[in-house]
């Protein structure tokens, strides 16, 4: 027994002095500065929707005046009840070892009118004492200001729609910078505008759930990039000198793999890959929006008898006033998708849609693997995407602010195991070929409210029992996997208590008693 010890702890030992002087030049490795975290969001996690004086937020007055949109006609009224269980929820953390949490605020939970006249005592003092007990735990933090959960009261204005909401979103991101910036590492100002504004006012997938594909889509992302710009010169000009964290923007992008190399089918690819996260990189990046967008639309709009293109143009001001407005450019990933272009002597499809402004048709390959219908395995598109977006943007720093799978929940998650592995390992291939990452974030940490698939879509590492009033968490198997690669800063090698060489590093090397 002593014995074995001695020989874990030698063992320890040379992995600590190899660690130090290899690690450098070893690409199977992520390099010392490298940041791994875990993520939520507010709505997802926190319940206790209606305490403490929070206000109605778009995704409060969905589930509950429209049940029939939620696959399970659940709601977030309790979720993972994170709200009553921070210093649980820390442990955790603080045990899978990890560099930073990112986490987002509530806009309702802190101002519930919306607006900045009011700022409700409860809710400052949750994110306050999250963030104390962050820096107490030597835990980064990593802040979302806008996950999705928009006030109702604004939503009665039309929401992302009214360019009056630019302002007033602006204020919301003084205060938190204001009131919390002293101890936040990282500012997101938006996670996924393409799926709050195509998802949320285009084609009714996410609250508000307006329908009206191919306009207030279109507005919406107008009004989201100059919100986003503004709070970004706010903080530059106003906060940054002390507070000194980066701030950025986290869009989500899927691979798109031409299904032929035929001229079509490329452009087709791209033109998918520019719509859905172009449309928002490419002003911040480039300047305006990307110019196949742009014709695309402009031509459809023609088409249709529109006197202009149905997409917002940005004065020239603007255009430079959104150029260069990220530190980081924030990404979320998940799966990849196959595009091809349409047949040409296909018929005119008749009205407004974002989906006949892209043109082109698009499917998953039937060998990627899946738990569900549409987040397919295929590691090899996370690294296809990591060097594209190196190419396209003039290689700036990348952090993954999301990536993971989902599946019905089992706690012998080998699939999701093996997921992280080889998209970790993807990212080390991209990185060894050039491209800056240098953030990774596992969505999620633990199971938790999945919007409109209610809790039927499971993405945690972290297994939480919605059958108990507790909400007891128990690690998955992925879970212990991730505990290993948060400590160790590899994907493979590791050794279990007895100091023995895990066999394989797939799932059978991880029992979920670990
Ligand atoms: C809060 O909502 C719950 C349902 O989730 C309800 O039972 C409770 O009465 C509400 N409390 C207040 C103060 O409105
Ligand atoms: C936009 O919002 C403002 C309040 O901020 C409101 O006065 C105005 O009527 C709204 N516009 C529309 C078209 O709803
Ligand atoms: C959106 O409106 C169109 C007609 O304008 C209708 O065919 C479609 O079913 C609607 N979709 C949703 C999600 O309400
Ligand atoms: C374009 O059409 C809109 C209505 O769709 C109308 O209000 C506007 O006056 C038209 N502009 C021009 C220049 O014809
Ligand atoms: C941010 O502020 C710095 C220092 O004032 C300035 O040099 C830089 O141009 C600003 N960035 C943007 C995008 O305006
Ligand atoms: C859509 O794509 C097809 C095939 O490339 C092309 O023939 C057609 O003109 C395009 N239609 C529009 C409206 O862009
Ligand atoms: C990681 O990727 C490299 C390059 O494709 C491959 O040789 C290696 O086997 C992969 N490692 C794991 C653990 O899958
Ligand atoms: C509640 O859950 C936590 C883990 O999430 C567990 O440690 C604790 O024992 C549970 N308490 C009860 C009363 O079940
Ligand atoms: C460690 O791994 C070895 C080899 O796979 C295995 O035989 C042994 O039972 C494991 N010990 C523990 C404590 O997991």
């Amino acid at each position: 027994m002593i014995g074995s010890q001695f020989l874990l702890l030698f063992v320890q030992l040379v992995e600590l002095l190899w660690w130090s002087t290899a690690i450098q030049l070893n690409p199977s490795r992520f390099p010392r500065d490298f940041l791994f975290g875990t993520a939520t969001s507010a709505y997802q996690v926190e319940g206790a929707w209606n305490v403490s004086g929070k206000g109605e937020s778009i995704w409060d007055h969905l589930t509950h005046n429209y049940p029939s949109l939620i696959r399970d006609q659940s709601n977030g009224d309790v979720a993972c009840n994170s709200y009553y269980k921070m210093e649980e929820d820390l442990k955790i953390l603080k045990d899978l070892g990890v560099d930073f949490y990112r986490f987002s605020i509530s806009w309702t939970r802190l101002l519930p009118t919306g607006y900045s006249t009011y700022i409700n005592k409860d809710g400052f003092q949750y994110y306050n004492k999250l963030l104390d007990l962050l820096k107490k735990n030597d835990i980064k933090a990593m802040v979302t200001i806008y996950h999705w959960d928009l006030p109702q009261s604004l939503q009665e204005y039309g929401g992302w729609t009214n360019s009056s909401i630019i302002d007033v979103y602006v204020e919301y991101a003084r205060v938190v910078f204001e009131l919390f910036g002293d101890r936040v590492h990282t500012w997101i100002t938006f996670n996924e505008p393409f799926q709050i504004c195509v998802e949320g006012y285009g084609v009714a997938a996410k609250a508000p759930a307006w329908n009206d594909s191919g306009i207030s889509d279109y507005i919406c992302g107008y009004n989201l990039l100059r919100a986003h710009a503004k709070a970004f010169h706010l903080y530059n000009n106003t906060y940054r000198r002390v507070q000194k964290a980066k701030i950025g923007i986290t869009v989500q992008a899927p691979w798109a793999e031409p299904a032929t190399s035929s001229e079509g089918d490329v452009q087709a690819a791209n033109r998918l890959m520019q719509f859905y996260f172009g449309w928002f990189t490419h002003p911040i990046y480039k300047g305006d929006y990307p110019e196949t967008m742009k014709s695309h639309i402009a031509f459809r709009s023609a088409l249709e008898g529109y006197n202009s293109s149905r997409l917002p143009q940005f004065t020239s001001e603007e255009i430079e006033y959104i150029k260069g407005t990220s530190d980081f450019f924030g990404l979320n990933h998940y799966t990849s998708i196959m595009a091809a272009e349409l047949p040409s002597d296909m018929p005119v499809v008749p009205g407004t849609s974002i989906a006949n402004d892209i043109n082109l048709t698009y499917y998953y390959d039937e060998s990627w693997p899946s738990d569900t219908n549409w987040l397919k395995v295929v590691p090899w598109g996370l690294e296809k995407l990591l060097l594209f977006i190196k190419e396209e943007y003039d290689n700036p720093d990348i952090y993954i602010t999301e990536n993971g799978y989902a599946d019905q929940g089992t706690l012998n998650d080998n699939t999701r195991l093996t997921y992280y592995r080889d998209y970790l390992n993807a990212t080390l291939n991209a990185m060894a070929q050039g491209a800056s990452v240098k953030v990774y974030t596992a969505w999620t940490l633990m199971d938790n409210f999945e919007w409109m698939a209610g809790y039927t879509e499971k993405f945690g590492i972290v297994h939480v029992d919605y059958e108990s009033e507790n909400r007891t968490r128990t690690y998955k198997r992925s879970a212990y996997f991730m505990k290993h690669v948060f400590k160790k800063r590899r994907i493979t090698g590791f050794r279990n208590r007895s100091g023995k060489l895990k066999t394989g590093d797939g799932p059978e090397a991880f029992s979920v008693s670990e």
